[in-house]
């Protein structure tokens, strides 16, 4: 058994199907610069977005395993559809451990409702889950709330190079059934969107759309978790973040540093 003093130099775990939680990670060490991170991305998996809810609970479970073996005091599963299918499994089965998930934002974009349209952008599995259909269920009096399932799009943060002309089609033919003039914001509801965000931007015009994510939520409420158990390291010092991806290969790694490094605006 470890002593606080011991458990509080511990990293703390991120996961993800892949690439996108980078985009909560960045932020986690933007607010936590004295912590160290240790992120596992399964990209050897990925998508788990068009799998079943069992397939995803297993490979949850196993990447949290890995990551519980190295040692770690905390853990963010920074991925909707992970989120939706196994947090409340690996709570109960690991009640001392402080994990946060990720929910699409929807909260956030009605609390800052006028009276447009809220397109939630996710993974089909996400949008399946009954946590998601409780989660619109509890404001969908408030805002019309429209759910657009993504199918194929996480792909683009995976490859690395992104063809921006290819991605418009993308928009165009998946997203602009959905828009209309009065799209007020759009929630991307699966942590690899953050990332296509300029294009998205771009792709969208002067429209005044906001494009909001839960990935500063995130990480606060990750940071308050660990508060309340007395779990942060003292400020003084520069974190640092492994980074290991499932494929084993180093572009992957490389790449997870790029994204890493990408200024959130
Ligand atoms: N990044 C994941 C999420 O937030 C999903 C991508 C996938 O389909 O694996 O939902």
């Amino acid at each position: 058994m470890l002593d606080l003093g011991q458990k509080k130099n511990l990293p703390i775990g991120f996961m993800d199907s892949g690439l996108g939680g980078l985009s909560v990670l960045r932020e986690a060490v933007r607010i936590m610069p004295a912590e160290d991170f240790i992120y596992y991305g399964d990209s050897l998996h990925a998508p788990y977005g068009t799998k079943e809810q069992e397939e995803i609970r297993e490979l949850t479970f196993d990447v949290v395993k890995k990551l519980l073996k190295q040692g770690i005091k905390g853990l963010a599963v920074a991925c909707n559809t992970a989120t939706s299918a196994a947090v409340r499994k690996l709570r109960s089965d690991y009640p001392e451990l402080p994990i946060v998930g990720i929910e699409p934002a929807i909260k956030p974009a009605v609390m800052n409702h006028k009276n447009g349209r809220i397109l939630v952008m996710a993974t089909p599995m996400t949008i399946r889950q009954k946590k998601y259909q409780e989660l619109l269920e509890r404001y969908n009096n408030q805002a019309e709330i429209i759910s657009v399932p993504c199918e194929g799009l996480m792909e683009f943060v995976e490859r690395g190079s992104i063809d921006a002309e290819e991605l418009n089609t993308y928009f165009q033919e998946h997203l602009t059934p959905y828009l209309s003039e009065d799209t007020e914001t759009i929630v991307l509801g699966c942590t690899h969107y953050p990332f296509l965000k300029p294009y998205l931007k771009n792709f969208l015009g002067d429209s005044a759309t906001r494009l909001i994510d839960g990935s500063l939520g995130t990480s606060m409420e990750l940071k308050r978790r660990l508060g309340e158990k007395n779990l942060l390291r003292e400020e003084n010092r520069k974190g640092h973040v492994e980074i290991i991806n499932s494929t084993g290969r180093q572009d992957m790694i490389d790449l997870s540093y790029r994204l890493l490094e990408m200024p959130v605006e």
